[in-house]
């Protein structure tokens, strides 16, 4: 059966794909790339189109949130560094366009860390970055922001394994 997740305040499906769960460990850097190589390409191909994509990372501090966005960015081509957002809660990153169809035009790196409320995300612009079809969003530690989040979006959890090993579990789309 397929199962389409439809966001209840904005009364639209998020996703045309089928929601599954995953459970990887990256043993390095490397791997960890191809976790999300493989993440990104279900994912803009389920994503529905007239809505922006929100990916939920979950994990303690040092679990691999961030490593895992940089790995994003890449993959997607983006030129600039991309630091963690801790200090200034969000970077905006302009996707290059590689031809043929493109999903995405931005990737969105959020950190709530320091946030304690949903309405604190009013001051990023919030309802119009969810509105903004072309913004792919990673935010590390959505349960800091929860009243402000989509009931349906993407969640990843990251663990820490052992020195250099990290497992990252939730939801695919298949
Ligand atoms: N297999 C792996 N996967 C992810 N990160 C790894 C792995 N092996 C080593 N690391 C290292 O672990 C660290 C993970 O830090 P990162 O900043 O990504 O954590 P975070 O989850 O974003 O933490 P925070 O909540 O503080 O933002 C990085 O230094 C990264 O290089
Ligand atoms: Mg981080």
């Amino acid at each position: 059966m397929r199962k389409t997740r439809i966001c209840t305040r904005c009364e639209s499906a998020f996703f045309r794909g089928k929601i599954g769960f995953m459970a990887k460990t990256a043993r390095n850097l490397g791997e960890l790339k191809l976790v999300a190589e493989g993440f990104l390409k279900k994912l803009s191909k389920g994503a529905a189109a007239d809505k922006a994509v929100l990916v939920g990372l979950s994990g303690d501090l040092g679990s691999g949130k961030t490593a895992f966005t940089k790995c994003v960015a890449t993959i997607l081509g983006v030129d600039d560094t991309v630091t963690s957002p801790t200090f200034v809660l969000e970077k905006r990153y302009n996707i290059p366009v590689r031809g043929g169809r493109q999903r995405f035009a931005r990737l969105i790196h959020i950190d709530a860390y320091r946030l304690n409320k949903g309405e604190e995300m009013n001051a990023l612009d919030w309802e119009a970055t969810l509105g903004d079809k072309q913004n792919l969003i990673f935010l590390e530690w959505p349960e800091q922001v929860s009243s402000a989040l989509p009931k349906n979006m993407i969640n990843l959890n990251f663990e820490y394994v052992d020195d250099g090993v990290r497992s990252i579990s939730g939801d695919y789309i298949e």
